[in-house]
């Protein structure tokens, strides 16, 4: 039907006829002369559609989004008249012949980035023929591709797994599917392929990798979708460094394909300890000039509880933040910080403002600065580096917490600041802790998942300390966003029972859940490890897009649903009855 595409039409084929397909993006009628913007797949052309043309009535017919297709002359435009923000800016294609190949209703969205995100999830289709969305699916085409090339030429086989399957528990609730020959019994939707990634392993398939549709049913944000995409890979015979190795060459073949990027050889290390004390966070955005001071041994002397009494205790902190320019923050932006803090469960958020370094603390402007003598201020002053026209905010209390509060104040004035540098900095986040302690359940859980394998080789050793285990799984971060996380996976029976243990997983319990995996665990299992990335993620990234919902063709809403299929959606009662299901009504309460 057409001998080109609209966006690859340049100077090179002046003179020559073309004939184009597309949609109309724009038609301005100008002094007797119509200007169309004809768009498609690979970008925009100006058409003009001359007065004294045959194509001219056709052509005054036509409104935004309709369907043509289009023959004319490929035309030189007036230097003047160049827009160099084009691919197609020095021509234009001069229409001899204009056909409708279909109409369209007057628009239910303008197709700009003002539309809400209902209204673009209901007419999705018409949303994603905008160049912004043309261009993010593009990637994660490549994205694709790009995976599937490195990594069929390193050794990797792939292979899909189930989707029908039992419940792997990576720390969601799972999507159920009623079975309909087996009465009152589920199918779970997985979580991730991790225990058939691992079984794979001891079927001897060496190395493995899919990109793999992975369902969840937890709180959805900005970065989460019910359902995603993994690009799952796990190795048989590897310790971290071998996974983090094969992980980080894809990853920068990928950022080379893809962008034209070269990422660092190798990417840094930090433990999570260093992690959280750094920077408060296990996802540290190393494009923010800023990190966390601990000021303990400063200010452990001073008679101001708030700041003495976390700094004489072992499980607690006191962590200072230097806001370069901070200074000029009005106490009105101050509060709001504070108010940002208590969110995560800070208490107070004490500040200095730093009007002159050189005059000791009667330069300071401070609710504290009367609690400080100047040992402490000058401890201070050194750790943090501070100068004139800084500010400092300092958060006091429980480490994690603490830690973790002060972190998302770095990201907040670093982001409200625009502190980030430009470009990519990855990182490898280690030394996981094996368990978190949840206070609800007052019991431990996998901080990563029960299959990743402690540091220690010795279950009773991890049974005797396990609070304080450190994990052999790994996250891989970029700018910011946790893209990958994975582990060397525990390979005998004994342990994975131990970490059963732990986790108040009872042998029974275990028996039914994972006795599939217990079994398989006794015949001769490889030592093994893998890692997942989480591929919206990095198309996300990799785009610009802040919502991993701007590179899935078709994603939820932030309540799970789909307007344009309207799923979910209620079904048919003789479906239920086929099913064994009978529905509870929601109580009122829970109605929203
Ligand atoms: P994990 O749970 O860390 O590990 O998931 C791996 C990566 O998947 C991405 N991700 C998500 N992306 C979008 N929406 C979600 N709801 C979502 N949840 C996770 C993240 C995350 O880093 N089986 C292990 C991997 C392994 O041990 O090999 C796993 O699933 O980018
Ligand atoms: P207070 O003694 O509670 O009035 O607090 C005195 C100052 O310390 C105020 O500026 C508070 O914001 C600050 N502050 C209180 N608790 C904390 C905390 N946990 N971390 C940091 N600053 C705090």
């Amino acid at each position: 039907m057409r001998s080109h595409l609209c966006g690859e039409i340049n100077e090179e084929l002046e003179g020559q006829a073309v004939t184009l397909c597309g949609w109309v993006d724009r038609r301005r009628d100008l002094g007797g002369l119509i200007f169309i913007g004809l768009r498609d797949n690979a970008g925009i052309v100006q058409v003009v559609v001359e007065p004294e043309s045959d194509a001219f009535a056709d052509a005054e017919r036509l409104r935004n989004e309709y369907c043509v297709r289009i023959k004319g002359t490929v035309r030189l435009r007036p230097e003047s008249q160049w827009n160099e923000s084009m691919a197609t800016g020095k021509i234009e294609l001069v229409a001899e012949e204009v056909e409708l190949l279909n109409a369209s209703e007057p628009l239910p969205l303008m197709m700009t980035d003002d539309d809400g995100e209902e209204i673009r999830l209901r007419y999705r289709y018409l949303d994603l023929r905008r160049p912004r969305m043309q261009h993010n699916m593009r990637i994660r085409s490549k994205l694709n591709q790009a995976i599937h090339k490195h990594l069929d030429g390193h050794g990797f086989s792939e292979f899909e797994t189930p989707i029908l399957t039992k419940a792997t528990p990576e720390g969601a609730r799972d999507y159920l599917v009623p079975s309909r020959v087996q009465a009152g019994q589920f199918y779970a939707l997985p979580q991730s392929p991790q225990l058939f990634k691992q079984l794979l392993m001891m079927a001897g398939m060496d190395r493995y990798y899919q990109i793999a549709r992975c369902f969840r049913d937890e709180d959805l944000r900005a970065d989460r979708q019910p359902e995603f995409t993994q690009l799952d890979m796990e190795m048989s015979f590897v310790d971290e460094s071998g996974v983090q190795t094969a992980a980080e060459d894809l990853v920068r073949a990928v950022f080379k394909d893809v962008l034209e990027v070269e990422l660092p050889q190798p990417f840094p290390r930090m433990t999570w300890r260093d992690a959280m004390e750094k920077f408060g966070s296990d996802k540290p955005d190393l494009r923010y000039p800023m990190s966390l001071h601990s000021v303990d041994e400063h200010v452990r002397h001073l008679d101001f509880k708030v700041f003495s009494g976390p700094a004489n205790n072992d499980e607690q902190r006191v962590a200072v933040l230097r806001v370069p320019g901070g200074a000029q923050f009005s106490r009105k932006q101050i509060d709001e910080y504070t108010a940002f803090v208590a969110r995560y469960g800070a208490r107070g958020l004490a500040w200095i403002k730093v009007n002159d370094l050189d005059a000791g603390i009667a330069g300071l402007q401070s609710p504290v600065a009367k609690f400080l003598d100047d040992t402490a201020w000058n401890g201070i002053a050194e750790v943090t580096g501070v100068q004139t026209g800084d500010l400092l905010f300092f958060g006091a209390g429980d480490w994690l917490m603490t830690s973790t509060f002060m972190g998302h104040l770095l990201v907040r004035c670093g982001e409200n600041l625009e502190l980030a540098k430009e470009g990519w900095e990855p990182l490898w986040v280690t030394d996981f802790p094996m368990f978190e302690w949840d206070e609800d359940s007052s019991r431990f859980m996998a901080m990563h998942h029960p299959f990743t394998a402690p540091q220690s080789d010795s279950a009773e050793e991890l049974k005797t300390n396990a609070a304080n285990a450190l994990s052999r799984g790994y996250d891989i971060v970029l700018n910011g966003a946790e893209i990958g996380g994975g582990s060397i996976r525990i390979h005998k029976p004994e342990m994975q029972q131990a970490v059963f243990e732990l986790l108040g997983i009872g042998e029974q319990e275990a028996e039914a859940k994972f006795g599939f995996l217990l079994d398989a665990l006794k015949y001769g299992c490889p030592p093994h490890g893998g890692i997942a990335f989480g591929l919206d993620r990095v198309a996300a990234l990799m785009a610009g897009e802040p919502s991993i919902r701007d590179v899935i063709a078709f994603p939820k809403t932030t309540t799970a649903q789909c307007p344009l299929t309207d799923a979910p959606s209620p079904i048919a009662d003789s479906q239920l009855t086929e099913l064994h299901i009978g529905v509870v009504a929601k109580p009122e309460s829970e109605s929203t």
